[in-house]
């Protein structure tokens, strides 16, 4: 009998890309997701590429009795991948109580919840934020977590911890903690990618936007860092690539290979990438010249960070496969789909 696997955030960037490759490796998904930064037209998209359209409810997790009405009308869920989570660096330091709340009430509901309803794990979307600048690169597993700089950050190193406790206290049940470097790209068919709200903050969407020409240049935030180039320096992961992560980490916490009730592993390709090597591979991939010019450091910036992904490329079984080159190119044809479609 095919494995239920209950994906919270299903409809947003990383979930979605996730619910395509759980289904293609043959599990059963239910998504549940409050539609808070997403559309759900990604559904259609999903279909498409699968020729599955998976059970969806609409439902703020931060609602307890909402949460266990759920576990009642899809009984017999195996595990848990947890995406849904607000994760605006900025606006989490405008409003720090709306992170705290969302990102750590939703997470206290589904564990709570877990036990009575017989849901055996659950992966977590942590983030190479918890390492801040690290002292050693590139960074493992090991490395100390720093304090947080933004309120965003501190919700990832809690829910770490609280998930830590429940497991010493014996719940019973396993879990995955997935530390993501800097997830990027689009599902190569161009039928889900990232849909960013407003003006985007990350990288890539604002380069592919000024690509695009909907913003007049792309500001390179400082070129004074101690970095070959002066610009920070980051691990860019293909989403399809990670959202694989996510299958061998389910195979994993739900098979009897595991011998650990908790176990942690960076999800990045290995390699760093400066901000203006970024610039330049998007232009080499596609032809298309993005309009840039060099500002001032952006407050909170990380100089420099990547993964050592040895103990998920041993233990998981799992290595980042896709080129940079073809992860930019399909974050162009992303683009270019919005576009199409008259989104953005
Ligand atoms: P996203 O915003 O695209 O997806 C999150 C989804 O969760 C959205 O569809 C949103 O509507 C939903 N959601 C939020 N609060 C909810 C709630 N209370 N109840 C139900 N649904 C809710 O974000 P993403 O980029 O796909 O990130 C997924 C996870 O990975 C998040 O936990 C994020 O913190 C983590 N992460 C992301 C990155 C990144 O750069 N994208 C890096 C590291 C970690
Ligand atoms: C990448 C690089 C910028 C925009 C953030 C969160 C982190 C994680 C991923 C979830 C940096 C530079 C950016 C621009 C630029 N999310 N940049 N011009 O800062 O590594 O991480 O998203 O956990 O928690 O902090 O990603 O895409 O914002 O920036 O020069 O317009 O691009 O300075 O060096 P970041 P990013």
């Amino acid at each position: 009998m095919k494995k239920k696997i209950l994906v919270t955030g299903g409809i947003g960037y990383i979930g979605s890309h996730t619910v395509v490759e759980l289904q293609n490796a043959g599990y059963e998904v239910v998504i549940v997701d409050d539609l808070s930064n997403s559309t759900i037209e990604v559904l259609d998209g999903i279909e498409k590429i699968t020729g599955i359209r998976p059970p969806f409810v609409k439902l703020d997790l931060k609602d307890k009795e909402g949460v266990g009405r759920l576990f009642e009308a899809h009984a017999g869920i195996n595990g848990i991948i947890h995406f849904a989570a607000s994760k605006a660096v900025g606006e989490s330091v405008q409003q720090p109580l709306k992170y705290y709340r969302n990102n750590i009430v939703t997470l206290l509901n589904l564990l709570d919840l877990m036990p009575s309803n017989g849901v055996q794990g659950i992966v977590f979307s942590s983030s190479c934020t918890v390492y801040g600048q690290p002292d050693i690169l590139p960074v493992t597993e090991e490395a100390p977590i720093k304090p947080a700089l933004s309120p965003y950050g501190n919700t990832k190193q809690i829910n770490e911890e609280i998930i830590r406790d429940t497991l010493h206290a014996g719940a019973p049940f396993k879990s995955i903690i997935l530390r993501y470097f800097n997830p990027i790209g689009a599902h190569p068919s161009a039928e889900i990618g990232e849909l960013p709200n407003g003006v985007p903050q990350n990288l890539i969407p604002y380069l592919t936007q000024t690509a695009i020409g909907i913003r007049k240049e792309l500001s390179v935030f400082g070129d004074d860092y101690n970095t070959p180039d002066g610009s920070c320096i980051r691990d860019y992961i293909n989403v399809v690539d990670l959202a694989k992560a996510h299958v061998v980490a389910i195979d994993r916490m739900l098979g009897s290979k595991s011998g650990e009730n908790l176990e942690i592993f960076n999800l990045g390709t290995g390699n760093g990438v400066s901000v203006l090597e970024l610039i330049h591979g998007f232009e080499k991939a596609t032809g298309v010249k993005v309009p840039h010019k060099i500002v001032g450091r952006r407050e909170g910036d990380i100089e420099k960070v990547w993964a050592n992904p040895e103990h998920a490329n041993k233990v998981l079984g799992w290595t980042a496969k896709e080129s940079l080159e073809d992860t930019l190119a399909s974050a162009w044809k992303w683009q270019l789909k919005l576009r199409e479609r008259g989104i953005q």
